[in-house]
């Protein structure tokens, strides 16, 4: 088997650290990131131990801070010189509209500005390997928007918990497909991954008051919600790394991009709104203008 580098975001816990076994147990060199040295320590040995893989490693950053994510990179470079496949995993929710600490709205900064980042300042890593892929991390909820204008992409005038989450995941997957159309699979492949639900730290943190959820679903949640325990009860983690697992390393992706994997491992459709093209460009726009921005002030 080719070894690949292979980079997941978020590797210490849920979906991430489930995904980040399996690949380990491929015999890929595996870098986690977390934000807690001695979680992320824990997480390498025991996934190491799992898959009787030595080579897993990590990094920390805080995935809403784009000095963290500088230097994540720096110090990926200067241990790396080649990525092949680029996982951003990590995903959050909040209840109330925040602010990172650069002043971009929280689910804007995780989910659709970090991964781009991300992925500009590995570029060069990225061309280095052949057939390189990006996996960006997505949701079904991507479709829970089935209209859009970007004039509000920051939140500021209606902000809604689940609602900016899906938004943001959707932005991920327009700058994803747009970035699929305009680059050759023989350099980098683009793959968004639903693991569908799963009972992890984030999905813990979405129903725990139901705050953030649409109106209609909150009327419905005594209903809702046992019908979602019991969902979750039958899906473990492992169930949820399949569709990433697929996406990173499946030999029948090779020369492919643009696609987006189901929670069953396969190739599947995402929402019709993600297949704009005018939104992709106008979101390739958005976060490269964004990207060139935070990159001034952080020289
Ligand atoms: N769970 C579901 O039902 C579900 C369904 C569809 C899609 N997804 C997607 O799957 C992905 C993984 O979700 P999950 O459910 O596994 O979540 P999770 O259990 O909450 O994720 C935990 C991982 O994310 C890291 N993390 C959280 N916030 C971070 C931040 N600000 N910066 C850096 N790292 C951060 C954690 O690291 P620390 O050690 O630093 O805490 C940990 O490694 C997300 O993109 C999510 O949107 C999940």
């Amino acid at each position: 088997m080719n070894t690949k580098t292979i980079l997941i975001t978020g590797g210490t816990g849920g979906i991430g650290k489930a995904a980040a076994l399996e690949l380990a147990k491929q015999s890929h060199y595996i870098i986690i990131t977390g934000r807690d040295k001695s979680t992320a320590e824990k997480a390498v040995a025991e996934i190491q131990e799992e898959s009787r893989n030595k080579r897993v490693d990590y990094l920390l950053a805080d995935m809403s801070s784009l000095a963290d994510i500088n230097n994540l990179v720096e110090a990926f470079k200067s241990k790396y010189d080649q990525l092949d496949v680029l996982i951003n995993n990590v995903g959050i929710v909040a209840h109330e509209r925040q602010l990172s600490e650069d002043n971009i709205e929280l689910n804007f900064a995780v989910h659709t500005l970090a991964p781009f980042v991300l992925y500009k300042e590995l570029l060069p890593l990225l061309l280095k390997a052949k057939g390189a892929r990006v996996v960006n991390v997505l949701t079904q909820n991507h479709a829970m928007v089935n209209r859009h204008s970007l004039s509000d992409f920051q939140s500021e005038q209606k902000y809604m918990g689940m609602n900016e989450y899906g938004k943001t995941k959707l932005y991920n997957l327009w700058w994803l497909y747009d970035l699929a159309s305009s680059t050759s699979p023989h350099q980098i492949s683009f793959f968004g991954a639903d693991p569908g639900p799963n009972n992890t730290q984030l999905m813990t943190n979405a129903m725990q008051t139901g705050k953030s959820w649409p109106i209609g679903l909150r009327i419905l949640r005594p209903v809702v919600m046992p019908i979602m325990k019991s969902v979750l009860k039958n899906k473990p983690v492992s169930n949820g790394a399949r569709s990433i697992v697929f996406a990173a390393t499946a030999k029948e992706l090779e020369g492919k991009t643009g696609l987006y994997i189901n929670d069953k491992g396969r190739i599947g459709k995402s929402s019709k709104l993600s297949y704009d093209t005018t939104k992709q460009q106008e979101m390739g726009k958005v976060v490269e203008e964004m990207y060139h921005l935070t990159i001034k002030k952080l020289a």
